[in-house]
């Protein structure tokens, strides 16, 4: 009989979060939704004592949104601190946080420079770990299309995308946090691999918006430059099923 488990997600609230909370007590394992407005503070360390009582693992979406690297890099770093000490204390064996592919290369963005504040104080923590790294999400491609709209159309970076639905990532936090520490980097993507604009073509065609899309070498991701496979995984990576058309039409 596969023995339940109690995974304490940390964003539990979220967009990731709820849905990995979801997949775990459908599985019947114990779930435990933490977010500061639940008591339960990855930050201040408020509540994480009794949360992770008992516990077997983490799952660690929590999320701010600031391009102020002095402030994002303080989130993340604070906070998974915070939280694998804490981890530690309670004997929680495994700690897996969800971070984004390539955040290493782009880290002149400067919230891409927190997500690496995050990675690196996770790895050097002690703590078992597993770093998940997601490409963008099918969700996050309104947002995009948004920033990257200018004089009527939309330029992106002329570089590859391979954005992933939330669902699939979900299940793949969930899966590497009912398996053993991996004590690295797992890269993971969506099914499909193509330019930037074509993603975005898509999406607004889905949505009725007829304004050019236009891939522009001078683009940039929010202040770090990109090449070919800036945005996509280098090597080996876990490939999520569902399409943005799928995803679209759902
Ligand atoms: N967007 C993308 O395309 C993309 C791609 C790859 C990876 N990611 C990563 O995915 C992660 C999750 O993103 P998401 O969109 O699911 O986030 P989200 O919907 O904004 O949810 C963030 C969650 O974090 C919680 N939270 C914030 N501060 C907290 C704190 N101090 N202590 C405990 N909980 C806290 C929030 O609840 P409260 O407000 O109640 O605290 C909320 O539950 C992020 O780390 C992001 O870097 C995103």
């Amino acid at each position: 009989m596969t023995k339940m488990k109690k995974v304490v997600v940390i964003g539990g609230t979220g967009l990731i979060g709820s849905k990995a909370v979801k997949l775990l007590r459908d599985a019947g394992h114990e779930a435990v939704v933490a977010s500061s407005r639940n008591g339960i503070n990855a930050y201040t360390g408020e509540g994480l004592a009794d949360a992770l009582a008992g516990a077997d693992a983490v799952i660690d979406v929590s999320n701010m949104m600031s391009f102020d690297k002095t402030v994002i890099t303080d989130f993340f770093g604070t906070s998974s601190s915070n939280l694998t000490i804490a981890e530690k204390a309670a004997g929680v064996r495994h700690h897996v946080v969800l971070s984004i592919v390539n955040a290493d290369q782009l880290a002149a963005n400067p919230y891409m420079a927190g997500k690496l504040a995050q990675e690196e104080t996770v790895a050097a923590s002690g703590q078992g770990y597993t770093i998940v790294r997601a490409t963008q999400f099918h969700e996050f491609i309104e947002t995009l299309a948004g920033a990257y709209a200018a004089d009527g159309a939309v330029k992106v970076p002329d570089t590859d995308f391979q954005p992933i639905a939330a669902d699939d990532v979900a299940a793949a936090l969930v899966e590497a946090a009912l398996g053993e520490p991996r004590n690295g980097t797992v890269d993971l993507a969506g099914p499909e691999r193509g330019p930037f604009e074509s993603f975005i073509r898509t999406y607004l065609d889905a949505r009725g918006d007829a304004r050019p899309v236009k891939a522009d070498e001078a683009v940039d991701y929010f202040g770090a430059p990109v090449v070919a496979g800036s945005l996509v995984p280098g090597g080996d990576y876990i490939k999520g099923r569902i399409t943005l058309t799928e995803w679209l039409k759902a």
